[in-house]
């Protein structure tokens, strides 16, 4: 079967792409299950745009200061996408919430990973948010997104445990110790979701087997 269309949103240092980048290019487009087609952020100058551009693929930039209101930048955003035909989106760090335009097009193909378990900790600050809480377990969610922040029906979760080192000033160390997790749950989720396909019942996603 064809490999499946990504296109990857990022923001920042884009690990998470470089780990679908990488699996991909470990195992073959087709024997994944998908190719990514296209990298899109929302600024100039990140790592994962660089990443991108190293590995020779396409790039968009959508700024929502290059636009005069929040909904004419969804527009662009999803025309920017559209454009590439996506069988799925995936947002790997994208710190950005779509609006309506994003997802009448890409709903229930839209998938995002956080650091945190949902739903806790939803939000742009979900590390520091469960370290601050005094949470013992935290992790990452790889979820369908829908019209509220990280809210959508949860694909699949990871669980880092919190130790007594983790303080609020280590938050960098925490995340890290999620992200190595979190790279290798959304390389084996959108590989599963492109190879078997799914259906999202309610909040229920099923994997097809
Ligand atoms: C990831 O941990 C991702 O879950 C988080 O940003 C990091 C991106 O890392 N996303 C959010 O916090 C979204 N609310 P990366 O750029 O190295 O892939």
């Amino acid at each position: 079967m064809a490999a499946k269309r990504l296109v990857v949103l990022v923001s920042g240092s884009g690990t998470n792409l470089q780990a679908l980048l990488d699996a991909i290019e470990a195992d073959g487009a087709e024997a994944y299950g998908a190719e990514i087609v296209a990298v899109g952020a929302d600024r100039e100058g990140i790592v994962g745009l660089e990443r991108a551009r190293a590995a020779g693929l396409p790039t968009f930039v959508c700024r929502v200061r290059d636009h005069a209101t929040r909904a004419d930048w969804d527009a662009a955003l999803a025309e920017a996408t559209a454009v590439h035909e996506p069988d799925l989106v995936v947002s790997a760090g994208f710190m950005k919430i779509v609006g309506k335009e994003f997802l009448a097009r890409f709903g229930g193909r839209f998938v995002n990973t956080h650091p945190a378990l949902l739903p806790s900790f939803p939000g742009a600050h979900g590390v520091r948010d469960a370290l601050a809480y005094g949470a013992r377990v935290t992790g990452c969610t790889v979820h369908f997104v829908d019209d509220g922040v990280d809210t959508g029906p949860i694909i699949a979760q990871g669980v880092v445990e919190v130790v007594e080192e983790d303080t609020e000033e280590g938050e960098a160390a925490l995340h890290e110790r999620i992200k190595e997790v979190e790279r290798a749950l959304l390389v084996e989720v959108v590989g599963r979701l492109a190879r078997n396909g799914y259906r999202i019942e309610g909040r229920k996603v099923r994997l097809l087997p």
